[in-house]
């Protein structure tokens, strides 16, 4: 089954209402100038924070996300020498260069399926960082997967308007294995122009949870430490019922 990242017009419109953190970014790193994002996709995040001056270093596996950042910025002098897209693996990402700060934002770690690769992606965060350099890391928080409604079908979530015209219908059935600690989103789109039923397309999201205990210690494992949490996106700092897991890393 294709995933959400396979068709990035849809992924544009099922986000586009996710703002909130890209005021958080652009706070925290307004004094940096070099910036590697890791799982930039359609550039989100990216495409603002080069808007403020940054130079962004856009990494994602998704040839189809990257094409659609591509396509964004390539008439646009400005963006286009701030933002340098790269088609890679974050897990095993090297460059001679070396970054003031590395982000990875809306739990594209998460998307990482296995400990193995999150500690890669880790040990990776850190071969990229310079010294006295800084990583963000959203992670899934545990209060929204254990909050999740394991719907017994699909369920009716929101419409998403295209146009003056056309829409799609947006369902989705979600499923918790907690044993393996996966969650699972099985994402149904339904198409319809003046009102009429057109066609539909099935995607499947999934992502892996770490506990914060877990993820510290994978920290600890590749040579960097836990700084802060903070637990929304004006920066409060974490406590168990906050609704956001921002992580900032350094070297050790
Ligand atoms: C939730 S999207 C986030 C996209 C964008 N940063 C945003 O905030 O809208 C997750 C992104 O991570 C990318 N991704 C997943 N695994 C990856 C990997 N191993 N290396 C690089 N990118 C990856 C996906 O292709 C996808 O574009």
């Amino acid at each position: 089954m294709k995933k959400i990242v396979d068709k990035p017009d849809l992924y544009d419109l099922l986000y586009m209402d996710v703002t909130e953190d890209i005021g958080m970014y652009k706070r925290i790193l307004k004094d940096v100038k070099n910036i590697l994002e890791f799982g930039a996709g359609s550039g989100r995040v990216t495409i603002p924070l080069a808007m403020d001056n940054h130079f962004i270093d856009a990494v994602d596996i998704s040839s189809e996300m990257l094409q659609s950042l591509k396509n964004k910025i390539k008439n646009d002098k400005f963006l286009s020498s701030h933002i340098n897209p790269i088609l890679a693996n974050m897990c095993t990402y090297t460059s001679n260069k070396k970054y003031d700060a590395i982000i990875i934002p809306l739990t594209s770690f998460n998307y990482l399926l296995t400990d193995h690769e999150q500690k890669q992606c880790l040990g990776s965060v850190k071969n990229n960082l310079l010294d006295n350099g800084f990583a963000i890391i959203e992670l899934l928080s545990q209060n929204t997967f254990l909050d999740t409604n394991q719907s017994e079908d699909l369920a009716f979530i929101k419409r998403l308007k295209v146009d003056d015209s056309s829409y799609y219908d947006y369902y989705r059935k979600t499923i918790l294995d907690l044993d393996n600690r996966k969650i699972y989103q099985r994402r149904l789109f339904k198409y319809y122009v003046n009102d009429n039923y057109i066609s539909e397309e099935e995607l499947e999201w999934k992502n892996r949870f770490v506990t914060i205990d877990d993820f510290e210690q994978l920290v600890n494992k590749v040579g960097l430490k836990i700084e802060q949490i903070y637990g929304n996106c004006n920066l409060e700092i974490y406590d168990s019922t906050s609704e956001d897991v921002f992580v900032k890393v350094r070297r050790k």
